[in-house]
């Protein structure tokens, strides 16, 4: 799919599985940690749908887990609101730090049973695990980012699943996994991709302190690691599955909080590269995690006034980078479909959903074969697999580690 001569043949499979959803995070619990229930999750889902100014509808939601918190194996009431609300769910079962999946895969067949296809229709895909491969490599271990699991636990888990689902509604559904970028060109990790149909990237240049991650530099560091993972992901999709910039919080390395940057980010990543050009589940629309002391919430209680102004610029200031240069006679060639078809989705209502779907869809996965074609050629993919791990000073003092908490 990613080189333009093979993506004739694979055109019908890339416009139905490429839809570029716009959606943010959900964790099972509140900034104070106390449970979500079914109507925390729909006054959710319902702000995320009204956003102000947004460049597209944000009607899909990614779910860490499938169990409702304070309980062991009841189906996450995020269900109901996503039924409720029609909101498109990417699923998430949680995988480290167990041996067994059973309470996910449980509470998620009773969530199927008590809504059927209400329930399966809105489920766009599922990662077994998240941030797992991150927590347990070097970086993370130096991070103490807390448990997580090896490649071959994950493609167990992943196995596990997919029997258990095989003749379920949700057979079809895409199988991904979740991990920070610099996971992906990890050669040891390949089990992990080649058992998946889409991987997901999470990605927060904030942390990358010693490269220069002042939010200027931002948008560059964005795309340096984001090729990455797609040259990386072969053949696979790429969803990103976190990115954001907090509007408070410590200054990291050059990186400094605060909700003009997070507006900047937003646009020279957002807008410039994700936007309706990729399957995207920004961090985030409200914190969950009472422990990271970086919030992210682009909203204040629910607003559907976010903090800064979410309308995307029609300029940008972050260069065209080298491996993004054929991408990026791309994208703006299509940035004016993606354009118009944002704008008929901010009128809203049943047109929009189809509307976006097909054009931006289809939009959205020219441009990122094309992006891919740049980035796996030989010399630049050499180049990539050569300068890796070494050069990885990243950190990732993630949210993610604590999630479930
Ligand atoms: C590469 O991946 C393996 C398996 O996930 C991990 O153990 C190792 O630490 C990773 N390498 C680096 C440099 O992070
Ligand atoms: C949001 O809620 C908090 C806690 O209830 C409150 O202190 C704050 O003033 C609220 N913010 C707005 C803009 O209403
Ligand atoms: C928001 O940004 C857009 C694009 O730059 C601009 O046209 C619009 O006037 C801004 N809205 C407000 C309320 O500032």
């Amino acid at each position: 799919m990613r080189i333009s001569t093979t993506l004739a043949a694979s055109a019908v499979a890339a416009v139905a599985s490429a839809e570029n959803y716009l959606g943010f995070n959900s964790g099972n619990k509140k900034a104070d940690d106390t449970a979500k229930f079914a109507s925390d999750f729909e006054a959710e889902f319902t702000t995320a749908q009204n956003l102000n100014g947004a460049p597209g509808v944000f009607n899909a939601v990614r779910l860490y887990t499938n169990i409702q918190a304070y309980s062991t194996a009841d189906p996450i009431q995020a269900f109901e609101a996503a039924v409720k609300t029609k909101t498109k769910v990417l699923l998430g079962i949680w995988t480290s730090g167990t041996d067994s999946i059973d309470n996910e895969i449980n509470a998620l067949k009773a969530g199927l049973d008590q809504h059927g296809s209400e329930l399966a229709d809105l489920i766009i895909g599922i990662s077994i695990g998240s941030e797992d491969l991150y927590r347990n490599s070097a970086t993370g271990v130096a991070n103490k980012a807390g448990v997580g699991a090896d490649p071959d636990v994950i493609v167990n888990f992943i196995n596990v699943y997919k029997k258990a689902f095989a003749d379920s509604l949700i057979a079809n559904v895409p199988v991904g996994h979740v991990d920070t970028w610099d996971v992906w060109p990890n050669a040891t990790n390949k089990a992990v991709i080649d058992a998946v149909d889409w991987i997901g990237v999470d990605e927060y240049p904030y942390y990358e302190n010693g490269k220069g991650n002042d939010i200027k530099n931002a948008g560059t560091l964005f795309d340096k690691a984001y090729d990455q993972a797609v040259a990386a992901a072969g053949d696979k999709q790429v969803w990103l599955t976190e990115t954001g910039w907090p509007y408070t919080g410590e200054t990291w390395d050059e990186a400094v909080a605060s909700v003009e940057n997070a507006k900047y980010y937003w646009d020279e990543v957002g807008c410039r590269r994700l936007f309706n050009q990729a399957p995207t589940f920004w961090y985030n629309l409200r914190d969950s995690n009472s422990a990271n002391e970086m919030k992210f919430a682009i909203t204040d209680n629910l607003s559907t006034e976010a903090r800064f102004n979410l309308t995307c610029p029609t300029t940008f200031d972050t260069p065209t980078s080298a491996s993004a240069s054929a991408s990026g006679s791309a994208s703006t060639a299509f940035s004016s479909a993606t354009a118009s078809s944002g704008s008929a989705s901010s009128t809203g209502g049943a047109s929009t959903t189809s509307g976006s779907s097909g054009s931006s869809g289809s939009s959205g996965s020219s441009s990122s074969s094309a992006a891919g074609s740049s980035s796996t050629s030989p010399g630049t993919s050499g180049a990539i697999s050569g300068q890796g791990f070494s050069a990885i000073s990243a950190v990732f003092a993630l949210a993610a580690a604590v999630y479930m908490l």
